[in-house]
């Protein structure tokens, strides 16, 4: 097995933490996995804990939403590594159902949205030939979630990674003033928020695909299904249903560790190893 090199971002708990104990597992003893997070002793505690059962992952700061702390680790990458295999852009601020979102949507575009962005920028140089580049996002991410009315701006058939940043800006300006709904826009900032990661996801497909066929690259978005964390827990009632996130990193580590000369799925929103429409 070839050693690779993985970056998880937001790993120190949740989903992304079981993400990085399933690939310490699945990349072989040589690999590089690298958990980070935004707070240093949030990070190591994350790390001391995977290494009592045995793992050995990188531990590097990281916070989405600094330009300078995403080219921070992109440059260490570079430097020790010289490329990167796996990405999995997972970070996500937490929204709770107390507070108006419109107190919260700043923050929530910034790290989901703009987040993944940043991580797509900094990391589109360091791909390596079959690297798996996966964002994690939610079924709530298909277009079909949207009115018609709202589909153009998400025509990923046209649009640029920019366009979809400013989409999101002037979304986040609408519920800051209290006219989402006046614009059709659903009531629960996650849904768009969701819908712009797989869009950005589709585009970024789009714009790489020659170049991903001829080196084997696989670009998706990826929904866990239901994970039983600090974040789902305040919005679902009824959380039997819910996977623990060890249970969920399965299929997400399933994606990301898919076999050089596989081309499918590419540039799709997956779930359970299955594709979700889009529309
Ligand atoms: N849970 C579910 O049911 C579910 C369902 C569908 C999709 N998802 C998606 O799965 C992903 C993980 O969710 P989760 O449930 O595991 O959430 P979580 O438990 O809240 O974990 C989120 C992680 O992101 C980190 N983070 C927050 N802001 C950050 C920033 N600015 N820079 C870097 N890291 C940051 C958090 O760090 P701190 O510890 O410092 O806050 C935490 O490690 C998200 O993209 C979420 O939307 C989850």
């Amino acid at each position: 097995m070839n050693p690779k090199v993985a970056i998880v971002t937001g790993s120190n708990q949740g989903l992304g933490f079981a993400l990085v104990e399933g690939l310490c597992k699945s990349s072989g003893p040589n690999s590089s996995v690298y958990l980070t997070a935004r707070n240093a002793a949030r990070g190591e505690e994350a790390v001391r804990q995977l290494r009592e059962r045995g793992l050995s992952p990188m531990f590097h700061l990281l916070d989405v939403t600094d330009d300078a702390s995403v080219a921070a680790l992109a440059e260490t990458i570079r430097t020790r590594h010289g490329g990167v295999d796996i990405v999995i852009s997972n970070a996500a601020a937490r929204i709770s159902p107390d507070i108006p979102q419109a107190e919260q949507v700043k923050l929530f575009v910034n790290t989901n949205n703009h987040g993944t962005y940043r991580i797509i920028r900094a990391f589109g140089a360091l791909l390596r030939d079959n690297v798996r580049f996966i964002v994690v996002a939610s079924s709530f991410g298909s277009l079909r979630n949207l009115p018609p009315s709202l589909h153009e701006g998400f025509d990923v058939s046209t649009r640029s990674l920019e366009d979809i940043e400013e989409l999101m800006d002037k979304y986040v300006a609408l519920v800051e003033a209290g006219q989402a709904k006046d614009h059709q826009w659903p009531e629960w900032i996650n849904v768009p928020s969701k819908i712009a990661q797989v869009a950005s996801i589709k585009i970024m497909a789009r714009q790489m695909r020659d170049e991903a066929s001829r080196r084997g690259i696989l670009i998706n978005a990826v929904c866990p299904g239901l994970v039983d964390t600090e974040a789902s827990r305040p919005w679902f009632k009824d959380m039997s249903a819910a996977q623990s996130p060890a249970q969920a990193a399965v299929d997400v580590v399933w994606l990301a560790t898919l076999p050089a000369g596989t081309d499918t799925p590419y540039g799709e929103l997956v779930r359970h190893r299955e594709v979700v429409p889009w529309m």
